[in-house]
């Protein structure tokens, strides 16, 4: 099982990480060492985000991307491997929930 002191000095990469589970994990991940990519659509919230972590010492990158948009696996890749970061870590959380009954439930939303 893995120790959090295996985040120590690792990138790693956090899809929807300017609201809820993604920015609470990004902290949390932060807090035991792990070096940030945080990703999303809005700029703000993910600025906000990575100066509240770079004034506690965390190296931190911001990559806005819209995962709905085809270029966006290019994007960030651009960004990271590209850019000579090797993502160590993906928390794959960028979503959205939706309650409805199944049946009449449409299959995306924007
Ligand atoms: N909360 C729950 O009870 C629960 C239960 C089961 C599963 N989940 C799943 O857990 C994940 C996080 O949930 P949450 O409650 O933390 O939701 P949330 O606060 O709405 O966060 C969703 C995140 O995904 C990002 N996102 C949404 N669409 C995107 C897109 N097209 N491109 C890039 N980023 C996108 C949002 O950022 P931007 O809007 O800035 O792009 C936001 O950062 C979701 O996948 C959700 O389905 C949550």
């Amino acid at each position: 099982m893995a120790s959090t002191e295996d985040f120590k000095g690792r990138w790693a990469l956090v899809t929807g990480a300017s609201s809820g589970i993604g920015a609470a994990l990004a902290r949390e991940l932060a807090s035991h060492g792990a070096k940030l990519i945080l990703t999303a659509r809005r700029r703000d919230r993910l600025e906000a985000l990575a100066q509240e972590l770079a004034a506690k010492g965390t190296e931190v990158r911001v990559v806005v991307a819209d995962l709905n948009d085809p270029a966006a696996p290019q994007q960030l890749y651009g960004a990271t491997a590209g850019a000579g970061l090797a993502v160590e870590i993906l928390v794959n959380n960028a979503g959205l929930g939706s309650m409805a009954r199944f049946a009449p439930a449409p299959s995306s939303r924007k």
